[in-house]
């Protein structure tokens, strides 16, 4: 049977300007993130520098606009010295966050020419489990000083006249997390974390700062921690951060497919957690969010290869399914719902590690499904996002009761009259006939539409078959002054129309 949806859409009502820094992602020294990942010295594709071009070019492809370095958890016990200055005087390290052997071939300076060949803003995030504040300030310096201090001058010493310039600065990772190294109360994280903030800021007023929000919804103390980290750090903060990973369950597909529900509910709580803190306080600043890691995530699996000491090992390296490309189309329609207050959003991780780029060592690289929705997202959500809501039936989910089965959004350019509409069907077997009044509109022409589905939602990308899942174009039909499009079940579509 084929079910009805619809969506009206009208050019007037504005979300908010589409944030590029949306389309954010996450390098962490975890598994072949960096090692074998972005960085092989010895690849055919390497540059001079060790960095693989042919992985450069996926991520330009991708549309990524902001990255976040070097962890995660990797980060609490990092020593951002042993990755800067000569290859032979760097330490060999044990990394206790992944069991691995760290060799710090791949540093700051190699992270910082990585973002600028692959056209990314940087974002860094500091240790503050195992350091503090004088480290902190120590790398600040090192990175965005001119010259003629200790630190400024040691990175010329290694090659870099220039500052780096990094803006965004993230105030640890976590630190909510028993797993962290040097995990912290609240009290004692928001105190680090505001004096850490106020020292930076004594250096330069118009870093971007983002406070640690709990690292999940599931946590004991999520919202008690916003709550007390933010009464610190309120001042010193421009953004908080939320983590949430949704893991792929073959015995209710249908909340999996329903996922973007859970993290619509941790956008509302954090913003009106620091809101409420916001309007006591009687001040007009606005905390918003840094959704810094965000993906589907077989966690479950973690465990493969996480026994020994090793270097690179092959860590959470998950085959994405064409229902979990839609999950995360999904996720990306509700991180520009609320571009009013998502600052920043960063998917986790960019290559090999939970990734929508997969590698082989000396081998080539290539797109996994859940590349492809990021990418045409990224490359046409511009101008505005419209606040449409489709209208349209519901499936009952164990997780999150009942969710509406079709969920799409439009973006629209004013300058170009180009107007995009996403949309996924969340339906484990009936396709949807979405209808877009596209009324409103004066003269639009359809450009193009395509949909990522395939008969089997489980089909995934490989190293044999890198284009087995692959956006193709799309069934649709004018109807009277409106389009409807044919949305196939646990699909993910684009439409595109001009009006230029
Ligand atoms: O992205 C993988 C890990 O997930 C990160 O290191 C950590 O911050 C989170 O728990």
């Amino acid at each position: 049977m084929t079910l009805r949806a619809r969506l009206d859409i009208e050019p007037e009502a504005i979300v908010a300007p589409v944030n590029r820094l949306t389309f954010g992602s996450f390098i962490e020294h975890m598994g072949r993130g960096v090692y074998s990942g972005v960085f092989e010295p010895e690849h055919p594709a390497a540059d001079e520098h060790g960095l693989r071009l042919d992985v450069i070019e996926l991520v330009r492809e991708l549309g990524v606009t902001i990255v976040r370095y070097p962890g995660g958890n990797f980060v609490s016990a990092y020593r951002w010295e042993d990755g800067v200055g000569p290859l032979a005087d760097r330490p060999v390290r044990l990394d206790p966050a992944w069991k691995s052997i760290e060799p710090n071939s791949f540093g700051l300076g190699e992270f910082a020419l990585w973002s600028e060949k692959a056209g990314v803003e940087p974002m860094l995030a500091l240790n503050l489990g195992t350091r503090g504040i004088q480290e902190a300030l120590d790398l600040l310096e090192y990175s965005n000083h001119p010259g003629g201090t200790l630190g400024s001058d040691l990175r010329r010493e290694h090659g870099r006249d220039r500052p780096y310039g990094i803006r965004t600065w993230c105030l640890g990772n976590e630190m909510d997390g028993p797993w962290q190294m040097g995990h912290k109360t609240a009290e004692e994280y928001g105190r680090l974390a505001t004096e850490t903030a106020r020292a930076m800021r004594m250096v330069d007023p118009t870093l971007k700062l983002v406070l640690c929000g709990s690292s999940g919804r599931s946590m004991p103390g999520f919202g008690t921690w916003e709550r007390t980290v933010l009464e610190h750090a309120y001042e010193q903060v421009d953004l908080i951060s939320a983590h949430a990973y949704y893991e792929p369950s073959p015995l209710d597909p249908a909340s999996f497919l329903a996922s973007a529900t859970a993290m619509e509910a941790v956008i509302e709580e954090v913003t009106g957690i620091a809101d409420e803190i916001g309007r006591r306080r009687g001040t007009s600043k606005r905390i918003d969010l840094s959704f810094d890691e965000w993906n589907v995530w077989y966690q479950s699996r973690l465990q493969d290869g996480h026994g020994e000491w090793r270097h690179a090992p092959r860590l959470s390296e998950d085959d994405y399914t064409v229902a979990d490309a839609v999950v995360v189309g999904s996720l990306l329609l509700t991180l520009l719902r609320h571009n009013d207050r998502v600052g920043i959003a960063c998917q986790a991780q960019l290559v090999n590690t939970i990734a929508p780029i997969r590698t082989e060592p000396g081998g080539p690289a290539w797109r996994q499904a859940i590349f492809h929705p990021f990418a045409l997202t990224a490359r046409y959500a511009v101008g505005s996002v419209l606040g449409a809501s489709p209208s349209g039936p519901t499936v009952e989910t164990a997780r999150y009761g009942e969710v509406p089965i079709v969920d799409a959004l439009a973006t629209h350019d004013n300058e170009t009259g180009s107007l995009t509409v996403l949309a996924v069907n969340r339906s484990i077997a009936e396709p949807v006939e979405l209808t877009v009044d596209v009324s409103t509109l004066s003269g639009g022409e359809v450009v193009e539409m395509v949909v990522l589905s395939e008969e089997d939602p489980g089909a995934v990308n490989t190293l044999r078959h890198p284009d087995r899942v692959l956006p193709r174009p799309g069934q649709w039909r004018v109807a009277g002054k409106d389009i409807v499009l044919l949305l196939p079940p646990v699909s993910w579509s684009m439409l595109r129309i001009s009006t230029g």
